[in-house]
């Protein structure tokens, strides 16, 4: 037996292969209870083990080498997990692949191959019982036609059983000559891979017959990954048919380690029938309309557009011009025409629901202005990705803008649906929906808590200006939600519909996404329902200037440091330190709440400070450093100031990423200076 690991290098998984008498067994390698299955009563999880301690996601096993042991851990009724297997033997490989095998509790069936290798498997009897259960006859060259196509649920549930409860074990082209028969194929060249028409993979469109999907003409059963993807349920849209629409949609997917993952999950080839079939249906780009950007903007993902601008421009400018203000877009941005456009109101309890028009939005409501901070609840999420791999676009710390907006208030228009403030009791959420869809229709969507809705103090608007101008496409034209601040995602563009509810948005990302958890948390581990969707935004601040890596010249004698703060809730930002020596003294900055020579803006009433402030400090080189560590942090009128380091904050989505801000810059000594010493 043979058994080698491998890392993905972008998203720091690590696979184990086992290869064992010409069959393959390929498996995340996972300690998380929630791969675990109950066997013969007790729960077991199939470990790799290093150096006598079972190895973990985050040991870095190394690319390509053999690891010698694998083996199964059992839950003890102590609660305690006690290794079973620490040897790699060819019986104890088998046991591991048998206990697999028996997780699946599938029928029992004769084959040639289980015959040959009943007498190595005889020491393990121990796992037998219900666990006697046979390998599943399949090397030899597999056409279409020879291929059995009935994937029945009784298999399914043998594979759903095995891959959720042993590590993700997945047996690779499976194949079997009845609906209980299984699994495991002999390790073969790509080439003889079975073959499968589309309708076959059409077959397999839910967890429970399997979830099998095309790409580039290779067939992947993806059923165990389902659990495990980022973007949820969603992938089950492309069940039973193609990968690249939907990849088209979401372009977060072509990047290297996506592919690795999925090759991970090859079960064959299409039919070159089929082949041709796909290549000739003609894709049409739901970007193409997208519109124009400014070059300026550092581009994340492309499709959707998703960018920001760079931190040496972004506060040069107290309100961020709308061209470079940053831009986070799920989904192709819609096509909206002004003149055909309603809102739409409902679910006011007591009221009737309403349909304006633009128009209407703006005559029969009062025109409402507030300058007001978005962020994104990724911004920063670069330097979480530095502690550890997080999923998510790998926003620098310019995911954050501030801009002028104008339009009505929600409050007002809500009373006009027939809103009265009576009826709070009974509901809590407002919920949006905005115009832009996935392939299935499925809109972008958010909520925010009822209160914040129709509070006087609360500055919710419906923008359908930004800066003074029409809201620009990407910014939610014609009509957006601006939610002071609160998180941008629920800040819903391109507003559709608004629904007042008892519940919140049932919508991905306020269910599913944009949740804070505990650096404790891993994917496996995971539980969404557990946490509240972020609203609020925490205090936070970054040096936008110099960049990192930057040079001073000794002679200039002084350094200049600027950057921003905000934090959320209307708290206003009342302080903001600068450290030149890495966090051991502190200098304060001095804060700017308007554009640079223009008298500074009033302070806002308590409560409602919804914009940034810009800060800046200028002070002398420290006489004998030749490398400054310049770090910021600010302190909002709550007095909640920012934690210093990244780590304790780290969370798997790499949101509220809100640590000291720190950037290394190097003092350049002058030649004259550098000739003398
Ligand atoms: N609204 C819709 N309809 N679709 C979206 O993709 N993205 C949200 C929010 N509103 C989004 C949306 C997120 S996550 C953020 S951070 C803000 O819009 C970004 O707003 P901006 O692009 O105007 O900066």
């Amino acid at each position: 037996m043979n058994v080698q690991s491998y890392c993905s290098n972008t998203n720091s998984m690590t696979f184990l292969r086992v290869v064992f008498n010409g069959f393959q067994l390929i498996s995340k390698l996972t300690t998380s209870r929630k791969r675990c299955t109950r066997f013969n009563g007790a729960e077991v999880r199939v470990v790799v083990i290093m150096g006598g301690q079972i190895a973990t996601n985050n040991d870095k096993l190394p690319r390509g080498e053999s690891c010698a042991h694998v083996g199964f851990v059992a839950k003890q009724p102590t609660g305690l997990w006690q290794t079973k297997t620490q040897q790699t033997t060819n019986t104890n490989a088998m046991l591991l692949l048998r206990h697999c095998r028996g997780l699946t509790r599938v029928d029992l069936f004769k084959t040639q191959r289980v015959q040959l290798l009943q007498g190595a498997a005889l020491p393990v009897a121990v796992c037998a019982g219900s666990l006697c259960a046979r390998w599943g006859s399949s090397h030899g060259e597999h056409k279409s036609g020879q291929y059995q196509r009935s994937h029945g649920p009784k298999w399914r549930h043998a594979l759903a059983g095995l891959l959720a409860g042993t590590g993700a074990v997945l047996a690779y082209g499976l194949h079997h000559s009845q609906a209980a028969t299984t699994i495991v194929q002999p390790i073969a060249p790509a080439s003889s891979l079975p073959i499968y028409t589309q309708d076959e993979v059409t077959k397999h469109r839910s967890v429970e017959e399997g979830v099998w999907v095309t790409y580039k003409g290779s067939v992947y059963d993806i059923t165990e990954f389902v659990s495990m993807h980022p973007g949820g349920d969603k992938i089950l849209l492309a069940a039973g048919g193609a990968l690249e629409p939907f990849w088209a949609l979401y372009a977060v997917h072509s990047q290297d380690h996506v592919l690795e993952i999925l090759s991970e999950y090859k079960v064959g080839e299409l039919s070159a029938e089929d082949r041709r079939k796909q290549q000739n249906v003609k894709s049409t780009d739901p970007y193409s309309t997208d519109p124009e950007r400014h070059p300026a903007l550092r581009i994340n993902s492309l499709k959707p557009f998703n960018a920001e601008p760079p931190p040496e421009i972004l506060s040069d400018n107290y309100i961020t011009p709308s061209a470079i203000f940053f831009k986070r877009n799920h989904l192709p941005v819609p096509q909206v025409d002004p003149k055909s456009y309603r809102l739409q109101v409902e679910g006011v309890s007591g009221g009737a629901p309403l349909s304006l028009s633009l128009e209407e939005l703006k005559t029969c409501f009062p025109k409402h202005t507030v300058t007001a901070t978005l962020q994104c609840a990724g911004n920063r999420r670069s330097e979480m990705n530095k502690v550890k791999q997080v999923k998510g676009l790998n926003w620098g710390i310019a995911a954050i803008s501030n801009a002028t907006w104008s339009g009505a208030r929600l409050k007002d228009v809500l009373l006009a649906a027939g809103y009265r403030p009576e009826v709070a009791q009974q509901t809590s959420h407002v919920q949006f929906e905005g115009l832009d869809s996935d392939v299935t229709g499925t809109t972008y969507g958010a909520s925010i808590p009822l209160n914040k809705a129709v509070s006087e103090e609360g500055d919710v608007l419906l923008a359908y200006q930004m800066n003074g101008e029409d809201l620009p496409a990407d910014h939610g034209y014609p009509v957006r939600v601006v939610v002071p601040g609160t998180v941008g995602a629920r800040n819903v563009k391109w507003l559709g519909k608004i629904i007042v509810s008892d519940e919140e948005s049932s919508s991905h990302w306020q269910q599913n996404d944009y949740k804070g958890f505990s650096p404790a948390t891993d994917w496996d581990t995971v539980d969404f329902k557990s946490a509240p969707a972020i609203q609020e935004l925490p205090v936070q601040s970054a040096i936008t200037q110099p960049a990192e890596g930057a040079v001073v010249e000794r002679s200039a004698e002084e350094v200049t440091v600027k950057g921003y703060a905000w934090s959320g809730g209307g708290r206003e930002v009342v302080r903001v330190d600068v450290s030149l020596d890495g966090g051991r003294t502190w200098q304060v900055a001095q804060l700017q709440s308007s554009e640079k020579g223009q008298v500074p803006a009033p302070s806002p009433p308590p409560g409602r400070a919804w914009a940034w402030k810009l800060w800046e400090l200028t002070a002398p080189l420290p006489p004998a450093a030749q490398e400054l560590e310049i770090v910021c942090k600010a302190v909002d009128n709550s007095y909640n100031m920012q934690p210093d380091s990244v780590a304790p904050i780290w969370n798997l989505r790499g949101v509220l990423s809100n640590a000291w801000h720190r950037v290394k810059v190097t003092v350049k000594e002058d030649e004259e200076e550098q000739k003398l010493v």
